[in-house]
């Protein structure tokens, strides 16, 4: 059965011979922008779903962070990649395909189709994103290489890894870098883990970037960089309420707030109210009253030990095939490779 009957909910778009998309027909009844935003600030613990950090501006402040120098996650976890990239060869051949969650044209995607590129005559690639920047960063990719064929998914990971469930028989290398798993809250990362675990059949390999527990002064450090870049990421999301809402979100009156909760193993961001404010969200039908130093709560971004990085994959039904580090005595970023058990 051709692959567009199986997947009726989703059209299809053909740019070329080396670039198609598929895009779900109507998304399911989702909360606007605006209701979603009324919901997380009409309430006493204020908070705004760190998704919204990321449109056009704040996806570029986001690429910005990752090359400061406090911020270590990427370029370790780069580090850990051009080191497995023999081992990686050794363990897909030419029937796998490389899945990614969240469309990257980053170094790390590079990498890895590095590794395919050695291998196969035509690399197949599946980026899945929410955003139509997958179409950019796609396009970005196939200057780059003569031999790939981009088929990507634009929807929700869990709309697009059901789609590649019924898609075809070849093998998966799943990857979901960066630790872009530490913002999920524990319930959402467990259900979205079992998610990928159901997709998958036997012989599908997925690989897990995950940030580790560490001495808490390189962690907020990390999230307090000395240039401020994490500061304006922070607030932007206030910037883009007044643009799409119609709100009058004045960012000078807010402080960029963000630490450790050892407890909780997370680092969280905030923003501080600098003084007793209404503010006013036209689209969400909302007098917002803050007080002076009254927090609204942005992000969580978990920290993992070895330990629970193996209880998480292992409770979710996965086999755990290899755990890397990187190479010096740091030890402060994890890839984890795994199969279904
Ligand atoms: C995308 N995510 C993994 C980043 C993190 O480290 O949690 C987002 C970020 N927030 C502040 N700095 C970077």
């Amino acid at each position: 059965m051709d692959t567009i009957q199986k997947n009726l909910n989703y059209k299809k778009y053909v740019i070329d011979s080396d670039l198609r998309y598929f895009k779900p027909h109507a998304s399911k009844i989702e909360k606007t922008f605006a209701e979603t935003i009324y919901s997380s600030l009409n309430r006493d613990t204020k908070y705004i779903d760190s998704r919204f950090f990321y449109d056009k501006k704040g996806s570029a402040l986001f690429e910005k962070i990752c090359t400061q120098p406090e911020y270590y996650l990427t370029r370790t976890e780069i580090g850990i990649i051009k080191s497995i990239q023999a081992e990686l060869s050794a363990l897909v051949d030419c029937n796998f395909r490389l899945v990614e969650l969240g469309s990257g044209a980053s170094i790390k995607t590079r990498l890895i189709l590095d590794v395919f590129a050695g291998l196969q005559d035509t690399v197949e690639y599946f980026p899945i994103d929410i955003s139509e920047i997958l179409t950019e960063s796609s396009e970005q990719l196939l200057l780059s290489y003569g031999n790939l064929r981009i088929t990507g998914i634009i929807d929700t990971y869990e709309g697009g890894l059901e789609f590649l469930k019924n898609y075809d028989d070849k093998k998966n290398l799943i990857v979901f870098l960066g630790s872009s798993f530490g913002n999920f809250s524990p319930s959402d990362g467990q259900a979205f883990l079992k998610k990928v675990n159901s997709t998958m059949r036997p012989g599908d390999l997925f690989l897990i970037g995950l940030d580790l527990v560490k001495d808490t002064q390189i962690l907020e450090s990390a999230y307090n960089d000395s240039k401020g870049v994490t500061a304006q990421f922070n607030l932007n999301v206030l910037s883009r309420i007044n643009d799409e809402l119609d709100a009058d979100f004045i960012p000078k009156n807010f402080a960029h707030h963000s630490f450790y909760n050892k407890k909780d193993q997370r680092i969280e961001m905030h923003l501080r109210s600098l003084v007793n404010q209404s503010v006013i969200i036209s689209k969400s039908h909302l007098v917002l009253n803050l007080k002076r130093d009254e927090l609204i709560h942005t992000e969580n971004s978990y920290k993992y030990t070895i330990h629970q990085i193996r209880n998480l994959l292992e409770g979710a039904g996965f086999y755990i095939n290899r755990i890397w580090l990187d190479d010096d005595d740091a030890k402060y970023f994890s890839l984890t490779l795994a199969s279904k058990a």
